[in-house]
């Protein structure tokens, strides 16, 4: 039975340049996100590749449907093999001094809640198979507090902080768990996009700009890391 791929996240950014990578070794890929009309394309652009793929659109912040999503993921591909994590809606990031708790609330939420109870759901069957890969994808904001780029990074370095204890006490089991630091602005991603067209900015030094990283490098990375299981991390690029 071929293996598949569910990618938590699937935009036009990292979780499109995953599914064309993981698509190509063989891998069937179920693509979540809420938006139905931009998954289904997706879908239909890997099918066209000759890639198995379907879309399951479902809102990841709903904890208590996350066992359901998963169940119809399985039903539908027999298993998931590897579950990657990597949601966005859009970049917003709040200056520490300005940050509340339901600010907070919201990122846990997604973040960290949704993640730990998606392993959850797919650990038991990939313990079974003593066989399986956990991926999740970060911010830079993971790995350093930085002045105004608050809010979403305490979360993602408690959903880092995680990760790291999976990946020792999961790789004696047969199964990786690891996680990609982005630390540019992703190439034709909603975020990206909003940048270019000034919906978005961040403040930074006189003169500095923001690099931008190919997605496809991304699931480069992702890639290396799940076939070399040497390490719980790739940071990309090079901080
Ligand atoms: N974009 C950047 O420039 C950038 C920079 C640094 C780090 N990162 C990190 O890199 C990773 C990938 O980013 P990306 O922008 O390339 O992602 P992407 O794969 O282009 O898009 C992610 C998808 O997540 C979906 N999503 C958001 N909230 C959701 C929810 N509650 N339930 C279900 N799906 C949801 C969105 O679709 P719907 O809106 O339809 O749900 C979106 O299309 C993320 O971990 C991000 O934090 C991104």
């Amino acid at each position: 039975m071929s293996k598949t791929i569910a990618i938590f996240g699937a935009g036009t950014g990292l979780g499109s340049s995953v599914a064309r990578r993981f698509g190509r070794e063989g891998y069937n890929v179920a693509l979540v996100g809420r938006r139905a009309a931009p998954l289904d394309a997706l879908a239909v652009e890997l099918i066209d590749m000759g890639i198995s793929a379907r879309a399951f659109p479902a809102d990841l912040s709903n904890i208590d449907a996350l066992a359901g999503l998963v169940a119809a993921i399985t039903g539908h591909f027999g298993s998931i093999d590897i579950l990657e994590y990597a949601p966005i809606s859009r970049l917003r990031f709040h200056a520490a001094k300005d940050l509340t708790a339901v600010d907070l609330q919201d990122y846990a939420t997604l973040y960290l809640l949704a993640p730990v109870e998606l392993v959850q759901a797919v650990l038991p069957q990939m313990l079974e198979r003593g066989d399986g890969a956990i991926l999740i994808g970060h911010g830079y904001s993971a790995i350093e507090g930085v002045p105004f780029m608050s809010g979403v990074g305490p979360i993602m370095a408690a959903a880092r902080n995680y990760i790291y204890s999976l990946h020792g006490e999961l790789a004696p089991l047969g199964i990786y768990a690891g996680t990609l630091t982005v630390t540019a602005m992703i190439e034709r991603s909603e975020g990206h996009t909003a940048a270019t067209i000034g919906e978005f900015a961040i403040e930074l030094p006189e003169g500095s700009s923001l690099p931008v990283v190919d997605p496809d490098d991304l699931a480069e990375q992702y890639w290396q890391l799940f076939i070399n299981r040497d390490r719980a991390e790739a940071i990309h690029p090079a901080a």
